[in-house]
C-alpha cells in the first residue's frame, strides 16, 4: 500500500506481543521503521526483538516491559523512550496503541480488580500515553478500538464502553491537534483471528465471521494508510462498514434486546 514518505522515528507498539501489534510490527520491520516494543512479558518481548534483529539486522528495535495499567510503570516506559530518543538520535513518529483486553461476561461477575485492570488498559493507558507522546513530539497516533464500541452492548459493556470512549477521545483529540502536525485516527476493526479464542468465535458465526473478520495484517496496513492520511475513524473492511451503515436505521432499543440475546451466553475472561 502507498503511503507519503515520513521523517524515520519511533513506532511505540503497545500490545506488541499480541495478535494485532505483532502484525503492526512485522509491517514496520519490512519497511525497516525503527521499533519501540511493549508488553508486560519481558521474555516475550525478548524473543520478539531476537527474531526481528535475526530476519532484520539493520533494524532498530528496543523494548520496555510494562504493565500499562500501573502508572508507576508507565513513567518508566516514557522514561526509557526517551532515553532511547537520546542515545540513538531518533525522535518518535508515531504511537500505536494496540493492548487492550476484552474480557466479556455481566457486571455482576467482575471483581474490582479486573475491572479496573480493563479500564485501565483499555482507555486510561491509551489517554496517558497519546499525552505524553505528544510531549515527546509524536506525528501520528492509531488508537485500536472496535466496531463493538459503536453501540452499548449488554454483558460486554465495559469493553464496548472503553471502546466507545477511546473512539471519542481519539476524534477530540484529532481536532485539538489540528494544526499542530499531529495525525490521530481511531480504527474500529470488527473480528481479527489473533488468539485461538477469538477464531473459533469467527467460527461459530459461520457466514458472517468468513466475510467480517479481517486478517491482523489486513488491520495493520489498513490503519497505517488511514493514519497518514488523518482520517479520523476508520471501520476495517466492507462487511463491517455496511454494518455499521445499515444497523443506524435499527432503533437503540431493538438493538439492545438483541445485542443482550446475542451475548449474554458468552463468556471471555483475560488478565
Ligand atoms: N481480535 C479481535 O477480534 C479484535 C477486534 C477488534 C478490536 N480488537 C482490539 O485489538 C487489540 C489487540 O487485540 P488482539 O486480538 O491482538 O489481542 P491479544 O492477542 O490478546 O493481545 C493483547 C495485547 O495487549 C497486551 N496487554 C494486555 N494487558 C496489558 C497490560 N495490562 N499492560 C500491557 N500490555 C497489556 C498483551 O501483552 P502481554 O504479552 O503482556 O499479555 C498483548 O500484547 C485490542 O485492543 C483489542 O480490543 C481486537
Amino acid at each position: 500500500m502507498k503511503e507519503k514518505r515520513m521523517e524515520r522515528g519511533w513506532n511505540l507498539v503497545t500490545g506488541a506481543t499480541g495478535g494485532l501489534g505483532g502484525a503492526f510490527v512485522q509491517v514496520l520491520a519490512e519497511r525497516n521503521e525503527p521499533l519501540f516494543l511493549t508488553g508486560r512479558s519481558e521474555e516475550k518481548l525478548a524473543n520478539l526483538k531476537a527474531q526481528l534483529q535475526e530476519k532484520y539486522p539493520e533494524l532498530l528495535v528496543e523494548y520496555t516491559a510494562c504493565d500499562l495499567t500501573d502508572s508507576e510503570d508507565r513513567t518508566r516506559l516514557v522514561s526509557a523512550l526517551r532515553t532511547a530518543c537520546e542515545r540513538y538520535g531518533v525522535s518518535l513518529k508515531r504511537l500505536i496503541n494496540v493492548a487492550g483486553a476484552d474480557i466479556q461476561k455481566p457486571l455482576t461477575e467482575y471483581t474490582e480488580q479486573k475491572l479496573l485492570f480493563q479500564c485501565r488498559v483499555n482507555f486510561e493507558s491509551a489517554v496517558s500515553l497519546a499525552r505524553s507522546s505528544i510531549e515527546q513530539g509524536v506525528k501520528e497516533i492509531i488508537n485500536i478500538s472496535s466496531v463493538s464500541g459503536i453501540y452499548p452492548m449488554p454483558y460486554f459493556a465495559i469493553y464496548s464502553a472503553t471502546k466507545g470512549a477511546l473512539t471519542s477521545f481519539s476524534l477530540s483529540l484529532r481536532e485539538e491537534m489540528r494544526g499542530a502536525g499531529v495525525k490521530v485516527t481511531a480504527i474500529l476493526p470488527g473480528a481479527i483471528p489473533t488468539r485461538d479464542d477469538v477464531k473459533e468465535q469467527i467460527k461459530g458465526q459461520g457466514l458472517w465471521g468468513k466475510i467480517a473478520a479481517k486478517p491482523p495484517r489486513f488491520v495493520a496496513e489498513k490503519s497505517l494508510l488511514a493514519v497518514s492520511k488523518n482520517k479520523g475513524k476508520v471501520v476495517v473492511g466492507f462487511a463491517n462498514k455496511l454494518m455499521n451503515f445499515g444497523t443506524k436505521l435499527i432503533p437503540l432499543p431493538i438493538k439492545l434486546k438483541f445485542i443482550a440475546g446475542r451475548w449474554s451466553k458468552i463468556r471471555k475472561d483475560s488478565f
